[in-house]
């Protein structure tokens, strides 16, 4: 397992992550970005050259060192001062209220201690501050979310800690974040993948 996570699954995640049916998303997310920004999870850096006016930094935070490799292209290209850091969202190496912005695409579902990552959030970010997210989960269907428990053990351990089933605006609500836009919307692809939530949340 340690060979297909190490040199394996960054190349399919960059290749899943690129595909072009999630610029709009990307584009929409970091649009809305202002200030200091920190993306979590940060991943191969598809984000980064999206990033323009009304932000003055990105902090991009992310455990796999192949994927930052790979990012640090993308940051180099940037329009706007990154700084990547090899550290994961449970615990963020930045001061308490330090940030403006909190980005996070397709990575909520990955985190291991979701409600500790979420706690830290919260510390970081200023009062006023967003937290943007567009991430896949929970569907509404009870089918649908039936498959999502059965098919997560397996579908985590191939896709490097991936879960299905998690009820994204559940997770932020618990964590204290009050939820300002919610957006539901769906992929082309299999029921159980494609569920996303895209918002806002304070
Ligand atoms: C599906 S990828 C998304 C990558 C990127 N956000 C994007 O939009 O392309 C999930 C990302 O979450 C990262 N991740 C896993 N555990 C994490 C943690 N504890 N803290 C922060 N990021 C984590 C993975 O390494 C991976 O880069």
């Amino acid at each position: 397992m340690g060979f297909y996570r190490r040199h394996i699954l960054p190349g399919l995640i960059e290749l899943t992550m690129r595909q072009q049916a999630l610029l709009p998303y990307r584009q929409r997310l970091v649009g809305m970005a202002v200030g200091e920004v920190l993306e979590i999870g940060v991943g191969s850096g598809l984000n980064l050259p999206l990033y323009g006016a009304g932000v003055r930094s990105v902090v991009g935070v992310e455990p796999s060192a192949e994927l930052l490799n790979l990012a640090r292209r993308r940051a180099a290209a940037a329009a706007v001062p990154v700084e990547l850091i090899g550290s994961s969202a449970e615990v963020l190496p930045l001061a308490d209220a330090s940030v403006d912005t909190i980005v996070s695409s397709w990575t909520l579902c990955t985190i291991p201690d979701i409600a500790r990552a979420l706690a830290e959030a919260r510390r970081v970010l200023r009062p006023g501050g967003a937290f943007l997210f567009v991430e896949h989960g929970r569907a509404p269907e009870s089918g649908v979310a039936r498959w999502q428990d059965r098919l997560d053990p397996l579908w985590r351990r191939l896709a490097g800690g991936c879960h299905l089933n998690r009820p994204i605006d559940a997770l932020l609500r618990a964590a204290g974040f009050s939820i300002q836009r919610l957006e539901h919307s769906r992929l082309k692809g299999p029921p159980t993948h494609t569920f996303l939530y895209e918002g806002r949340a304070v």
